[in-house]
């Protein structure tokens, strides 16, 4: 297998994730082609240095454009606004991508990188990192195996606290320009919605309602007026998935005291799963049929039987966390490029999300439901499929 050339574009939050992943996945998995931590790019030359001798790049830059020409494969971890123009390009130049969500900011944008992605030969993938998750994925594998018979109803939430205090300042994510016409939603939603469909299917309607609790946030400089915040605080939707489940999704960024709550009760016909993040190396799970006296739901703790868990520890139950998810993602990129296929979600599944958001937003706007909504293309399209 040949080695495989990285530029992690974006050195902030989840790009340091990204770059512990790019050092630890060759060690932790031993069948996958070799990860190089070839350039670390940032726009900010001190942050890009710093991370990349910590992180162990062999180098760093300041200009993404020109770190194309030097790597295989690059994964984007930029703001929303940035991830059009380095995505197209890195496809232009047939560089496999990793994509962090939200993919751009608006389906538009998700759309047209997933159709430059569809028209190349090289592998594409998304930042989903919940969906990494080993009991995630136990949840998925139940479900598909049947044993508790088909999804009844999904409930699921992804609640932080980060703009909970009303004093917490305007940030690039509460800017339309920047972030999106999605708020909450484009940055916590995603990931929720993204296990929805993996247990209950695509989202065939929807009926959403969003609201920015706190409209103007200050600057956090001295003298400006407060600026307006561009979308939503809070957004859930009830929702009907194709394996004819129903279901309630909620995205809040201003749920005091979750700090990061993403979690869903999923109903079957013959029982049930729950899953919380703050305690991810866990499910719950409910067996119908069981004498009364003995009901209720057991706890399955994470163990060498659960997906990709023994890569990292030989004893059950010491648990994995967020920097591990990270590293299981890097592990099926390499796989997905290796065997010449997308990682799951690919790029194209990342617009559907998209475009779900927005049809949470148009439906809170208009007070109607909307049909099909992962079959839109646009903001536009949906008046079409609103149904009064
Ligand atoms: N999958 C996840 O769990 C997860 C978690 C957090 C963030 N994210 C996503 O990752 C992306 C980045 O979020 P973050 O929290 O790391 O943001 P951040 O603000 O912490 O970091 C972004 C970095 O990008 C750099 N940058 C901005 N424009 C640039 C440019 N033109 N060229 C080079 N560097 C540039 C900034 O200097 C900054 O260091 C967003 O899309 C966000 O939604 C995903």
């Amino acid at each position: 297998m040949t080695d495989l050339r990285f530029a992690l574009i974006g050195a902030g939050f989840i790009g340091r994730i990204h770059g512990l992943a790019l050092q630890a996945v060759n060690h932790v998995f031993a069948d996958a082609p070799r990860a190089v931590a070839t350039l670390l790019v940032d726009q900010d030359a001190a942050l890009a240095e710093r991370q990349a001798t910590q992180l162990g790049f062999a180098g760093w830059s300041t200009d993404w454009r020109a770190a194309l020409d030097r790597v295989d494969a690059v994964i984007i971890a930029v703001p929303s606004f940035m991830h059009r123009e380095i995505a197209l390009a890195a496809l232009d130049a047939g560089k496999h991508v990793l994509c962090e969500k939200p993919v751009g900011r608006s389906a538009a944008e998700a759309g047209e990188i997933a159709a430059a992605a569809a028209r190349s030969a090289v592998t594409n993938g998304v930042g989903f990192t919940y969906l990494r998750a080993p009991m995630v994925r136990h949840a998925a594998a139940i479900v598909a195996s049947g044993v508790l018979g088909k999804p009844v109803s999904f409930r699921g939430w992804h609640a932080e606290d980060y703009l909970a205090d009303p004093e917490a300042p305007f940030s690039w994510r509460l800017d339309a320009g920047l972030a999106g016409r999605s708020g909450a939603l484009g940055d916590l939603g995603w990931h929720i919605i993204s296990i929805a469909r993996q247990l209950c299917g695509p989202v065939v309607a929807l009926n959403g309602l969003a609201e920015t609790r706190y409209a103007k946030r200050a600057t956090g400089r001295p003298g400006e007026p407060p600026r307006s915040v561009e979308n939503e605080d809070w957004a859930g939707m009830l929702t009907r998935f194709e394996t004819g489940a129903v279901g309630s999704i909620e995205a809040s960024r201003i749920a005091h005291g979750r700090k990061m709550d993403i979690g869903f009760d999923l109903t079957c016909e013959q029982g049930g799963i729950a899953f919380h993040g703050e305690r991810a190396n866990e499910l719950a799970l409910y067996r119908h049929g069981e004498e009364a006296a003995q009901q209720g739901f057991k706890t399955v703790r994470i163990d060498g039987a659960h997906p990709d868990y023994a890569a990292f520890l030989p004893a059950p139950a010491h648990g994995l966390g967020f920097n591990d998810l990270k590293t299981i993602e890097l592990h099926g990129f390499l796989l997905a490029i290796a065997a010449g296929r997308n990682l799951d979600p690919d790029l194209d599944e990342a617009c559907r999300i998209a475009r779900v958001c927005e049809a949470v937003l148009d439906s809170s706007v208009r007070g109607a439901r909307i049909e099909q909504p992962e079959a839109g293309h646009s903001i536009g399209s949906h008046k079409e499929t609103v149904v009064a």
